[in-house]
Parts: C-alpha cells; sequence; structure tokens
C-alpha cells in the first residue's frame, strides 16, 4: 500500500482561539487570525489499513480516545470504511505550547485524503483538520489565515509574500510537553471562568482592529491588537477555577523586556499560547536588535541556544 507523506507547518495565532461554540465538533467561539512558522514543521506518514487505525506521534501511540472522531469524521467524508495507520514528527518540541497539534493534525487530515485516493479541496481538507483541532484548520493554509467564529474551515486573507519584511522571535524557555492540554483548559475555562462571557464578546471587536491594521501593514496597530489578544485570553484562565497558569518566570521576564523594547521604539510585540514559550511580531531589520536587548535584559536567555527567528510561510504539501 502506498505510502503518504505530507509536511505542514504550525499556525501561530495572533489573534486567539479560545473556547468552543459547539464542542463536538470542535467549532470555535471566537475569531483567530494567523501565520504558520516556515522554520517548524511537522510530517506526517500515513498507510490505509483494513482493519484498524492507529496514530504515533513522535513514536509513542495516541489513547484511541484522541484519534477516534476524527478518523471517523474522515471515512464519514470520504464515505469509505478505510482504516490509517499514521505516524507524525516533528522538528520542534511537541505540546509544548508551539502549535504543534495545529500543524500534525493539518498534515494528518490531507495524507488520509491522499492515502485513500481521496478529493478535497483545501477548505475540505480544512473543516476535516478542525476536528482533530481547531487550530490545524488555519494551518492547511500559508500565509495570514482567518478562521471566524463559528466557522467550519480556515480561509487564507493574504499570501507570504503580502508582507515580507515580518518576522517571529520565538523564545524557547521550555521544551517540555505541558501537563494541561489546551483542549482540556479551554473547557476548564469555558465552564468556570466569569471572564469568558466577557472574551467571547470582545474578540470581534480585537480581530476587527487586527485586520485593519494587516491591510496596512501597519506593525503598531497590529501589535496592539495581539497584545490584548493574548492578555484578555490569559484573563479567562486566571479566572478559571482551578485557575491555569502555564507561564513560567522566565516568561514574564520576556513579557517585561518586551514592554522596555517598545517604550525604546522597538516594534516587539510579544503573544503566548498553551505554554511557557514567548513569540514576538517583529520587523525584519530590527530582529538582530530586539535579540541583543533582551538578551541583555534577560541575561538566561544568553545561556541557550533559546532563539528561533521565523517568517510566514506556504501552506502544506505532500513530500511524497
Ligand atoms: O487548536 P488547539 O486545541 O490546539 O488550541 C489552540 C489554542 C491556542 O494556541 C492557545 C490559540 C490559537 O488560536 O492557536
Amino acid at each position: 500500500m502506498a505510502e503518504v507523506v505530507v509536511r505542514a507547518s504550525p499556525s501561530l495565532a495572533l489573534i486567539k482561539y479560545w473556547g468552543k461554540q459547539d464542542p463536538e465538533r470542535n467549532i470555535p467561539a471566537t475569531p483567530s487570525l494567523s501565520l504558520n512558522l516556515r522554520e517548524f514543521h511537522s510530517e506526517t506518514r500515513v498507510v490505509t489499513h483494513p482493519g484498524q487505525d492507529r496514530m504515533l506521534v513522535e513514536g509513542r501511540e495516541l489513547p484511541p480516545q484522541r484519534y477516534h472522531a476524527f478518523f471517523e469524521n474522515v471515512r464519514a467524508f470520504l464515505g469509505k470504511q478505510v482504516f490509517f495507520h499514521a505516524e507524525s514528527s516533528n522538528n520542534f518540541p511537541t505540546a509544548a505550547g508551539l502549535a504543534s497539534s495545529s500543524s500534525g493534525f493539518a498534515a494528518l487530515a490531507w495524507a488520509c485524503v491522499l492515502a485513500a485516493d481521496g478529493q478535497a479541496d483545501l477548505e475540505q481538507v480544512s473543516a476535516l483538520a478542525r476536528l482533530g483541532s481547531a487550530s490545524a484548520a488555519r494551518a492547511v493554509f500559508g500565509g495570514f489565515v482567518l478562521l471566524p467564529a463559528g466557522a467550519e474551515h480556515a480561509t487564507q486573507l493574504q499570501p507570504p509574500a503580502f508582507w515580507p519584511e515580518i518576522r517571529i522571535l520565538v523564545v524557547r524557555l521550555d521544551a517540555r510537553a505541558k501537563p494541561l492540554s489546551s483542549r482540556q483548559a479551554m473547557e476548564q475555562v469555558r465552564m468556570t471562568s466569569p471572564y469568558y462571557p466577557a472574551w467571547v464578546e470582545r474578540s470581534p471587536h480585537i480581530l476587527e482592529q487586527a485586520l485593519i491594521a494587516l491591510d496596512a501593514r501597519d506593525i503598531s496597530m497590529l501589535g496592539h491588537a495581539v497584545r490584548n489578544s493574548y492578555m484578555s485570553m490569559f484573563g479567562t484562565m486566571l479566572g478559571a477555577d482551578p485557575p491555569i497558569l502555564y507561564w513560567k518566570p522566565e516568561s514574564v521576564a520576556v513579557i517585561r523586556a518586551c514592554r522596555q523594547l517598545r517604550e525604546e521604539g522597538l516594534n516587539a510585540w510579544e503573544t503566548m499560547d498553551a505554554g511557557p514559550q514567548v513569540k514576538i511580531l517583529c520587523l525584519e531589520h530590527e530582529v538582530a536588535t530586539i535579540r541583543e536587548r533582551l538578551v541583555r535584559l534577560v541575561p538566561v536567555l544568553g545561556e541557550s541556544d533559546c532563539f528561533v527567528e521565523t517568517r510566514p510561510g506556504p501552506g502544506m504539501k505532500q513530500i511524497s
């Protein structure tokens, strides 16, 4: 049986999805705007199998409840009783807040369709990927991508070349897997945080600002929206019972340092996800200065190779 290999880059949300409108179908309650990280990727290999599904990530078997519904949906879409053996690996830390599930499920969705000789356009692949992880709906596409609230699939807003100077400086602070998955954390927030309704109501307004900024390629306006979005998202987490805190002391040090850099006139706009890593939205010509200044302000960053400079890349690709 022919093996299919698909490669996809993880989707970094500038404006965050956090919370589900429909937990069963994994429909997002808030709109998100993202770009994918060109230097990172997941590679997923799939072969069809006559009687049973199997899914390995970095050589470790995932529990069937994590992928059963996903494969069932793929079968329903294909209209075929076909099973899959899938294996996924990443060239970056898995489940550590670097969106490995977004690239993993995007690549998996397309690889399954191809391995089963099925037909799907990118929007259909995006809708399938969403069933594994909503952020995966975005990782199907390259450039700047929108996943509206209540949507089944994402859409590409702009190709990577739209804003060639944009860079993301990833600051890796801890490569260990997070203790609480974003899936569990989101539900905990939705059920218990008094700030959750305000977050859902406010998100479209933050997105609106971000879209205006993106259109104008205005990094300072975009950065404001980026900061509003991630800080409001973490606000909902702090209000949950029990509260959720992904940040490490070093994460806070980098957040503070970015604020200092902005006071110095640099465009360094940080964001974070379900993990301690910090990602900084910036422009190509300021990356070197931002790195230097960060190491000065947070000396521990100079002790390890923690920076990765990346930029928006193309969408997923079939390798074989
Ligand atoms: O798609 P999930 O379940 O991995 O959740 C992603 C959540 C965030 O990374 C925090 C935000 C986002 O929009 O990617």
